[in-house]
């Protein structure tokens, strides 16, 4: 069997030819390289080929078989752990000198549609940070291009969509079809799985606390929609509510699942339309990367807080309750992020989601318990408390799990973004605390 070279990681710690871990190796003859990295826990990660790794999902999802023993799947289904997974939404990101590195050489659509180098920021944010999972590089709104939407990201004001979505025919003609054109985020996925060799998940003796999470995700159709409506961000989301409120549908709600069903003379709606035509991208898109070797998807409802829970419950949660379901089918955990939802949560619950991400203004402890600890929760650290002096933030995040009482199902995380000029030290001597509480 040849070596697999791993993808281009330039900024990563060398790697040793070695096999400390020849006693785990579930699959005969394989080769793998360990790195030297001086923690522990990110040098006990080996590198497998592309092909063991495609082979590791071989159909039988993590969630399904049990199998999965990573520290972070296991917290997900509310299983015991032998310490809080940690990890940072936003970990990849220009925060990080190494990010900024090849982000000067290359545009983030660039990045994101480049296996290779999607895979190399990936891996480094990992490796850097001593996270225990690892969401792969991409962009929420990567697949309006294959539905037919052309956007931008203009530096310092974000995405702009060029012909915002505003009429049902607009909606009827949107592309459903052209989905498999997003694989090269499958790609950086199987790269990333190659490397830290994820293990196969039907192998009896997996149980190895310290397997590297890889998370993959998509946008909730309420958020994803609120961009393609808008145009971009958004702070009142004025066009949104109105395309929204303009259809006749309430709660239940007619899924079609195929574009050519549709007839506008017959009531069909523009945003039961966009929602249909989103579950269907979705989870198609969900399921190339479920396929790749993600272990876990987080759905990202960014902006869903800007509804009211008569408006979530009339408008957004049959779409994303599909869609969650969808995802489930496909035998992994889904985690459920929103910001400002406190009010939202016990509806967002009622999607079926085995995680629910909470931001940084939700307390985490009320919460948790008037959801009755019937779902795992992710949070919630304020992202500006990685600004504080260290014992300011030692305290902010010893509150954290002080709230959570090492009851099973917490995976310890910010409540949103990590933003730019956040200090690297911070974010570690968060991962180190975590480490050691
Ligand atoms: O490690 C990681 O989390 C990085 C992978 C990632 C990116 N976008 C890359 C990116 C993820 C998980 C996302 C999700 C995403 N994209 C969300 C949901 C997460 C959230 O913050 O609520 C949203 C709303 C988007 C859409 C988006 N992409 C916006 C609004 C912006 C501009 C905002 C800004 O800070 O400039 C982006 C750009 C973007 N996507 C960046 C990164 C690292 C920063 C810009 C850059 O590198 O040029």
């Amino acid at each position: 069997m040849t070596k697999q070279n791993p993808p281009a990681v330039t900024t990563g710690p060398d790697r040793v030819q070695a096999d400390p871990l020849a006693e785990f190796n579930p699959l005969p003859g394989r080769d793998e390289s360990v790195n030297s990295s001086a923690d522990p826990e990110v040098r006990n990660r080996a590198v497998t080929t592309v092909d063991q790794a495609a082979r590791s999902v071989a159909n039988q999802p993590a969630a399904a078989t049990g199998a999965n023993g990573s520290r972070f799947v296991r917290a997900c289904l509310r299983q015991r752990v032998d310490r809080t997974p940690v990890w940072f939404l936003r970990q990849a990101g220009r925060y990080m000198p190494e990010y900024m590195a090849v982000r000067k050489h290359h545009s983030l659509l660039d990045i994101c549609r480049t296996p290779d180098l999607a895979a190399e920021v990936t891996i480094t944010a990992a490796e850097r940070l001593g996270v225990d999972a690892a969401i792969i590089f991409a962009d929420l709104l990567l697949p309006l291009t294959p539905m037919g939407i052309d956007f931008e990201f203009v530096a310092n004001e974000g995405p702009q969509i060029h012909t915002p979505l505003r009429t049902a025919e607009q909606a009827l003609n949107l592309r459903t079809d052209r989905t498999g054109e997003l694989s090269y985020v499958g790609r950086a996925i199987e790269k990333v799985c190659s490397y830290f060799a994820v293990r196969p998940r039907t192998e009896a003796r997996y149980p190895r606390p310290d397997t590297l999470g890889i998370i993959g995700f998509c946008g909730a159709p309420f958020t994803l929609a609120s961009y393609m409506i808008e145009g971009g961000s958004s702070r009142s989301y004025v066009e949104t509510k109105k395309l929204m409120y303009g259809s006749p549908r309430t709660g239940e709600y007619p899924f079609k699942g195929d574009s050519g069903s549709y007839s506008l003379t017959n009531g069909s709606d523009a945003w039961s339309i966009l929602m249909d035509k989103l579950i269907t991208v979705l989870t198609d898109y969900v399921a190339q990367q479920v396929e790749a070797g993600a272990d876990v998807i987080q759905v990202f409802d960014s902006w869903v807080g800007a509804l009211s829970p008569s408006d979530y419950r009339e408008y957004a949660l049959a779409p994303t309750t599909r869609l969650i379901r969808n995802i489930k089918a496909l035998g992994v955990p889904v985690i459920y992020f929103g910001v400002e939802t406190s009010t939202l949560l016990p509806l967002m619950r009622q999607t079926g989601c085995d995680v629910l991400g909470l931001d940084w203004r939700t307390p985490i402890d009320r919460s948790w318990r008037e959801l009755g600890y019937e779902v795992a929760v992710q949070g919630n650290l304020d992202p500006i408390s990685l600004f504080a002096p260290e014992r300011v933030l030692e305290s902010r995040v010893a509150e954290i799990l002080t709230a959570v009482d090492k009851r099973p199902g917490h995976i310890f995380n910010l409540g949103h973004g990590i933003v730019p000029g956040t200090p690297v030290e911070s974010v570690l001597q968060v991962v180190q605390q975590l480490k050691h509480a």
